[in-house]
C-alpha cells in the first residue's frame, strides 16, 4: 500500500436526514420510494438489462443494437457495439422532429463589457442545429474526417457547444481543453491527440480583462505541432490578432458561407466521441477516451434522474466546458434530454459579488449546479448579496467536484434554497463519464456530507488493501465491480497506462483512486483521494505535474508538491523546493517560481506557497517522504517570510523511523 493509505480514517458523524419537500416530490418525475426500490433491485440484479432499456428508451438509434455489453476484452468495455447513432442527431434533430423546434436550448448570458448591459443570446434547439449544421460544414471544407481529432480552446461562449456538437455531427472527435491552460499544455494536448484543426477565440472576458485566447494558440503552434493544419478563430473580443494566412480562417467568415442543411453521419456505438485530458500520478496528463452510445445512455439517463429534469426548468450548470462536467452536464445529458441550459460566460465576483443571485433571479433559473469551492467562497462573501435577491425560482441545487463539508452543505439548503430545494451531491470522475453515485431528489433523504447512494446500474464498493469488501464504517478504496456504459475506455495512446492505473490495484474492478467508507444506510462518503493527485478547487491536479514543472526552471534541483487543507479551495498547493548548489535564494524567486508554474501549466497549477529547504527528506531509497512534507505543510504556514530556508534535517532523522 501507499504510504498515504492511513489517511482513510473518517471520524465525520453527520445525523441530519433531508427528507425530499412534500411539494418537490409530489411532482418529480421518480417520486415514489416503492418505484425506486424495484428500479433499483432489477438494475442491481441485471445491470446490462438495465443500461440495454436505458439506452433503448433515451436514444435514438438508426441502427438498433442487439448486444448490451461485450466484457470479452476487459477491461475495455463495448456498450451496445452493433448499434450505430449519432451524438448530434440526438441532441438536436430528434428534438427539432419532435415538438421542441422552438424551445430554447442554450442561453448564454456574457460577461457585461466596460460597464454595459450583459450580452444575451438564446438559441432555439432548431437554431442551434443550424449553427451547428453550418459549423460541420466548415469542418469537412477545412479537411477533418470521421476520426481526426479537433482541438477546442475557446471561452465559454455557445460556439464551444456548437463546436462539440458539429465535431460530433461528422463522427470527429474534439479534445477540448480548458482556456486557463497554457501554450505549453495546449501544444502537449494537441501533440497528444494529433490534432488536425484548433478551433478557438481572439479571446474571452473574465473579469473585466480579455483573456487573449489567439496569442495563447499561436505560442503553441509555434513550434513542433505537426499534426495542425489549419486554425479557425471565432470573434468574441474583437482585439486584434495575428492572422497566419494558409492557416488561420475566421469562423464567422466560414459560417456565413455555410448553409443550414445536411444530415449527421451515424457511427458505430464505440466510435470516439472526444478525448478529455486529466491529471493523473505522473507528470503527463491523460488522454481519458470516452465513445458514442454507452456514453450518451449513461449521461442522458442520469441527467434526468438526478436532475428531476422537466420542460419548463432553466438548468445552469456553473462549470466550464473545459471539463467532464461541462462535457456531459452542461452538453451532452442536458441537450440530448431536451432541456434548456443556461451558460455564463464569466466569473461570479465581477463586476460585483450580485452577479450569480442577479442572474439567477432575471433568468429565473430553477435547477443549479455548482462546485463546493464556488460555495465556501459565497459563505465567505456574507449573505448580503444573496438576501437581496428573490431566488424563488431555485426548486433544486447540485454540487460536484469534491466532498462537501456540512455546515456548507446546509448553508446552501438554507441560503441559497430557502430550505425548500433538494441538494444533490454527485460523486463522479473525468473517468466514469458521467454520475455513478448521487441522491434521486424525489424519493430520498438528502444527507449533509455524502452523495448517498450509487445510482440503479452502477455497483460499487469499499475494499480493504487485499481486494476484500469492507464492513460498515470502515475506511477503504472505493471501486466499482461492474462495468457501466459510461466509463472511459482507455487512455489515449497509452492503453499499458489505462490498465495498471484503473485494474491492477484491485483485480476484477475498477479502482478510482478515492477513499471512501460507507455507513450502515448504505451511504457512500468520500474522503479525499489515495494517490499523489489534489483537488484544488474542484480541480484535479497532479503533483508529479507541478514537480516536472518546478525543475524545468534553470535554478531548481528538485522539488516535491504537496496538498494542505485549505478553508476556500479544499486543498492548496505547497512546493518544497531544493535550488541548484551555490544558487542565492533571492527575494522574489518564490513568485518567479509560481509564475513558472503557470506558464508552464495554467494559473490553476500554481502554488499557493514556494518553501525553500536545502534538501528534501528522502527514503533509503531515494523515494521522498510526502507525508511528513504534508504533515509539515498542514501545521499551518510559515511565519512570516515564505522563502525562509526550512530547516527539514528534523524530518531527515526521522526516516529510519518511517521506513
Ligand atoms: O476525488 C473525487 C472528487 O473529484 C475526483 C474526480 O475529479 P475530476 O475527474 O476532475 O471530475 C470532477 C467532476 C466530476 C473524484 O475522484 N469528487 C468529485 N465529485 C465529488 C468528489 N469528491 C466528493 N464528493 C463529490 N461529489
Amino acid at each position: 500500500m501507499k504510504d498515504n493509505n492511513d489517511t482513510i480514517t473518517s471520524t465525520l458523524t453527520e445525523e441530519r436526514r433531508f427528507a425530499p419537500p412534500a411539494a418537490f416530490a409530489a411532482r418529480a418525475q421518480l417520486g415514489d420510494p416503492a418505484q425506486a426500490q424495484a428500479l433499483r433491485e432489477a438494475a442491481a440484479s441485471d445491470p446490462v438489462a438495465y443500461w440495454s432499456d436505458a439506452a433503448r428508451q433515451e436514444l435514438r438509434w438508426t441502427k438498433p443494437f442487439t448486444q448490451g455489453l461485450d466484457w470479452s476484452r476487459a477491461p475495455h468495455a463495448q456498450w451496445f457495439a452493433d448499434g450505430e447513432l449519432n451524438v448530434s442527431d440526438n441532441c438536436l434533430d430528434r428534438h427539432c422532429e419532435s415538438g421542441r423546434l422552438h424551445k430554447a436550448a442554450l442561453i448564454w448570458e456574457g460577461e457585461p463589457v466596460n460597464g454595459n448591459e450583459p450580452e444575451v443570446r438564446t438559441l432555439t434547439y432548431g437554431q442551434l442545429r443550424a449553427q451547428v449544421q453550418r459549423a460541420a460544414q466548415v469542418l469537412t471544407r477545412l479537411g477533418v474526417q470521421k476520426g481526426d481529432r479537433v482541438a477546442i480552446y475557446l471561452p465559454l461562449i455557445p460556439e464551444a457547444a456548437i463546436a462539440m456538437l458539429a465535431c460530433a455531427r461528422i463522427g470527429a472527435v474534439h479534445s477540448v481543453i480548458f482556456g486557463g491552460f497554457s501554450a505549453e499544455s495546449l501544444r502537449d494536448r494537441i501533440n497528444d491527440a494529433g490534432a488536425k484543426l484548433v478551433i478557438t477565440a481572439d479571446g474571452g472576458w473574465r473579469r473585466g480583462q480579455a483573456l487573449r485566447l489567439k496569442d495563447v494558440v499561436d505560442e503553441a503552434l509555434g513550434h513542433r505541432t505537426p499534426t495542425v493544419t489549419s486554425v479557425l478563430v471565432v470573434q468574441r473580443t474583437g482585439h486584434d490578432v495575428a492572422m497566419s494566412a494558409g492557416r488561420d480562417h475566421w469562423w464567422h467568415e466560414h459560417m456565413e458561407a455555410s448553409k443550414a442543411t445536411g444530415t449527421s453521419v451515424p457511427v458505430p456505438a464505440e466510435h470516439p466521441l472526444f478525448i478529455l485530458y486529466t491529471s493523473g500520478t505522473t507528470g503527463k496528463p491523460k488522454g481519458i477516451l470516452h465513445t458514442t452510445g454507452g456514453y450518451l445512455t449513461h449521461v442522458t439517463r442520469t441527467f434526468k434522474q438526478v436532475f428531476d429534469i422537466r420542460d419548463d426548468d432553466l438548468y445552469w450548470c456553473t462549470a466550464d466546458v473545459g471539463w467532464i462536467t461541462g462535457h456531459s452536464y452542461v452538453v451532452y445529458g442536458p441537450l440530448s434530454a431536451g432541456a434548456t441550459v443556461f451558460l455564463y460566460e464569466g466569473a461570479p465576483a465581477f463586476p460585483d459579488k450580485n452577479r450569480f443571485w442577479d442572474i439567477i433571479e432575471r433568468h429565473r433559473i430553477s435547477i443549479f449546479y455548482t462546485a463546493p469551492t464556488a460555495l465556501r467562497t459565497f459563505m465567505a462573501w456574507g449573505e448580503a448579496p444573496i438576501l437581496k435577491h428573490d431566488l424563488s425560482s431555485l426548486r433544486l441545487l447540485g454540487t460536484v467536484g469534491e466532498p462537501i463539508n456540512p455546515a456548507a452543505w446546509v448553508w446552501y439548503h438554507e441560503v441559497i434554497g430557502g430550505g425548500r430545494c433538494p441538494i444533490v451531491d454527485t460523486w463522479w470522475q473525468t473517468e466514469t463519464g458521467g454520475i455513478l453515485i448521487a441522491p434521486l431528489p424525489g424519493v430520498q433523504a438528502c444527507v449533509p456530507g455524502t452523495a448517498t447512494l450509487p445510482l440503479p446500474g452502477i455497483l460499487p464498493d469499499i475494499v480493504g488493501p487485499d481486494g476484500a469488501s469492507q464492513p460498515a464504517n470502515a475506511g477503504g478504496l472505493l471501486v466499482l465491480k461492474h462495468p457501466w456504459p459510461g466509463m472511459a475506455r482507455t487512455i489515449w495512446g497509452d492503453d499499458a497506462r489505462f490498465k495498471d492505473t484503473y485494474f491492477s490495484r484491485v483485480p476484477g474492478s475498477y479502482f478510482t483512486g478515492d477513499g471512501a467508507r460507507r455507513d450502515s444506510d448504505g451511504n457512500f462518503w468520500i474522503m479525499g483521494r489515495v494517490d499523489d493527485v489534489l483537488n484544488v478547487s474542484g480541480h484535479r491536479i497532479g503533483t508529479m505535474e507541478v514537480e516536472s514543472a518546478l525543475v524545468s526552471h534553470p535554478l531548481v534541483a528538485e522539488a516535491a508538491v504537496v496538498g494542505r487543507p485549505d478553508l476556500l479551495t479544499g486543498q492548496a498547493l505547497v512546493a518544497f523546493v531544493t535550488l541548484n548548489l551555490g544558487t542565492p535564494q533571492h527575494p522574489g524567486l518564490a513568485e518567479d517560481l509560481r509564475q513558472h508554474v503557470s506558464r508552464e501549466i495554467g494559473a490553476l497549477a500554481r502554488p499557493a506557497e514556494v518553501r525553500f529547504a536545502a534538501a528534501l527528506p528522502k527514503t533509503r531509497s531515494g523515494k521522498i517522504m510526502r507525508r511528513l512534507l504534508r504533515e509539515l505543510a498542514g501545521q499551518g504556514t510559515v511565519s512570516g517570510d515564505t522563502s525562509t530556508l526550512e530547516d527539514l534535517s528534523v524530518l531527515e532523522a526521522l526516516r529510519t523511523a518511517d521506513e
